[in-house]
């Protein structure tokens, strides 16, 4: 099977007058479709380095990045942008939304770039509203939003053009933690059912816990990869931050063997 996305020895040095930064170390990373990788590490470990070379918003210093069965680090800008808006969705601490569009424009408006035709734009903005919960609210703008509806229009124009492959640089970062713990929960939802292939990276130990597989960076290194148990009887932990059970959505898989089972009946 092809991998979604596959970073190769991937290295990122910043050089400066101070001296060389060494953001990222030969770093491998390899995603499939389906799967919930979480890049853990401090503030300066390297984490968001590593999401814009594994977006193609930034170059190595050496290795390479792919997509699917597509070196994304051998294209030119316009063939890389252009597989970006194909392949990739990005979600942004800061939400990143228009101030003065709607929630459906704001979903909409990568499709426009990407010119996708406006029946097909209507549609797969109603199924990204849908999809995150927000269809009610497709006419209000981020102001009239709570910060995590506003991170779920985040998500919804991240999906909109139904991308292989989701990046989500701290997608929580700015929530609190019961309302970072739903919207880690649309996205393991959302990784699972539509078979995304996704990185995120976080501090956040209630996030961890949703992750396939969780990569821990130190100093632009990869300092340990842990695969969780797919056995769902494991006991789960929790922070003393969130003590009162975050509810399931009606869809999402009860198991580990069940979300495998989804996944794999895709
Ligand atoms: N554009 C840049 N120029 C110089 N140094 C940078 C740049 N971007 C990041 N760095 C440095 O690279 C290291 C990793 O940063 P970053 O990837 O932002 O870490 P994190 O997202 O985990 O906080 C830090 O030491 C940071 O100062
Ligand atoms: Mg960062």
């Amino acid at each position: 099977m092809t991998l979604a996305l596959r970073g190769e020895k991937l290295s990122r040095t910043f050089s400066s007058a101070a001296g060389d930064v060494h953001a990222c170390v030969d770093i491998d990373i390899e995603v499939a479709a389906g799967e919930l990788v979480v890049v853990r590490g401090a503030s300066g470990a390297g984490k968001t380095t590593l999401l814009n070379l594994l977006g193609g918003l930034d170059t190595p210093t050496s290795g390479k990045v792919w997509l699917g069965d597509i070196e994304a680090t051998a294209l030119d800008e316009d063939a890389l942008a252009a597989l970006r808006r194909e392949r990739l969705g990005f979600v942004f601490q800061s939400f990143g939304l228009i101030p003065i569009l709607s929630a459906a424009e704001n979903v909409e408006l990568p499709l426009r770039i990407a010119k996708t035709p406006p029946a097909e734009r209507d549609a797969r903005v109603a199924e990204a509203l849908k999809l995150v919960g927000l269809a009610d609210h497709a006419a209000q703008r981020p102001t009239e939003l709570s910060g995590g509806q506003q991170q779920r229009v985040g998500i919804a124009r991240a999906i909109a053009a139904r991308p292989h492959v989701l990046i989500a640089d701290e997608p929580t970062g700015q929530l609190d933690s019961r309302t970072a713990a739903t919207v880690m929960d649309l996205i393991g939802d959302l990784v699972h059912s539509q078979g995304l292939a996704a990185v995120v990276s976080t501090h956040d130990p209630l996030l961890v816990q949703r992750a396939d597989r969780v990569i821990e960076l130190h100093d632009g290194r990869v300092t340990s990869v842990t695969e969780k148990s797919m056995d769902a009887s494991a006991p789960v932990s929790r922070t003393s931050e969130a003590e009162e059970p975050v509810p399931e959505e009606p869809h999402a898989p009860r198991t580990r063997a069940e979300a495998r089972e989804q996944r794999e009946g895709h």
